[in-house]
């Protein structure tokens, strides 16, 4: 495990020099099936002889003063040993104190901000979250320098605005997304899922259902189904769920991630609930 900037810097060159190609996984740890689907893509991406780096670093910049970084699980030894049996290469797992230098005249004061595709949904929802995002992962991407890196669809709307990122600023790598990694009925893998205590894990599939709801309507609908009727009736079929609250649905193209007034086959969804006081997301083509 490797935890000071300028000692992981010094392994990329070296690797850099030894003409390794290095496959990233940024995460925030806590890992479970879904991060190891994406350590096995990297694997894939850069071969035997390639290295692949997992990060676990819990980004203070995208949580909202409100939300919960201070809870959010953490289990350095758990992560350490799942990266060891993937056969991840190197483990980057800065310190806070050296990723955001503290307040006073040397604090840490620059960011990397996408303005288009992180503006509607996560971003609506939390808005310094994508800020803290994007400023993360240039950072990682300027200390790890890998050849790819691996994202999920996971979080849909993340991958796309890092692409962007990527694109703009000309970073030299190239970015995957991986399908997203489901429980057996379902649920989509997360981190978060470890707060669903008692009935909230089963009132959780409340997510896939809709995402379920919405492809059966699409698809055995004669006429186009309009995308405010759809998200209303998608709601209400949510809240039935007594701990369920809906924070947002949308319909929207996959590439620009504009809203799309009707939902079509091709059309992507994406949406967040509350489950008690779990705020849950998930997505998925229609
Ligand atoms: P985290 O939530 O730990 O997720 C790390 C990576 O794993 C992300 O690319 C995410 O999309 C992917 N992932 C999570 N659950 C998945 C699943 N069920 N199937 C497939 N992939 C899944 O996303 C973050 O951390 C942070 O925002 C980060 C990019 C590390 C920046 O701090």
């Amino acid at each position: 495990m490797v935890t000071s900037v300028s000692g992981m810097q010094q392994l990329a060159r070296r690797w850099a020099r030894a003409g390794s190609k290095v496959g990233f996984v940024p995460t925030m740890g806590y890992l479970h099936a879904g991060h190891l689907s994406l350590v096995r893509r990297a694997r894939k991406a850069v071969g035997v002889r390639g290295k692949v780096i997992v990060s676990i670093y819990v980004n203070p910049t995208q949580f909202g003063p409100r939300e919960d970084f201070s809870r959010y699980p953490r289990d350095l030894r758990r992560d350490a040993n799942l990266c060891r049996a993937a056969g991840v290469d190197v483990i980057f797992a800065p310190r806070d104190e050296e990723m955001y230098p503290k307040p006073g005249a040397l604090a840490f004061s620059t960011y990397v901000a996408e303005g288009a595709l992180s503006q509607g949904m996560e971003g609506r929802s939390r808005p310094t979250h994508f800020r803290g995002v994007t400023t993360v992962v240039a950072k990682l991407f300027n200390i790890v320098q890998p050849t790819i890196a691996v994202f999920g669809a996971k979080d849909y709307q993340q991958a796309a605005v890092v692409q962007r990122m990527v694109r703009d600023l000309n970073f030299p790598l190239q970015i995957m997304v991986a399908p997203t990694h489901r429980e057996t009925d379902g649920l989509a893998m997360s981190s978060r899922n470890k707060y669903l205590e008692g009935d909230l894990r089963r009132q959780a599939l409340v997510l896939w259902h809709a995402i379920q709801e919405a492809q059966r309507v699409v698809k055995e609908s004669t006429e186009t189904p309009n995308a405010a009727r759809l998200k209303s009736s998608l709601k209400r079929l949510i809240e039935a769920e007594p701990a369920a609250r809906l924070d947002y649905i949308e319909f929207f193209d996959p590439e620009t991630l504009k809203p799309a007034r009707q939902a079509t086959r091709g059309t992507h969804m994406a949406l967040a609930v509350f489950v008690g006081r779990t705020r849950l997301i998930d997505n998925a083509r229609l």
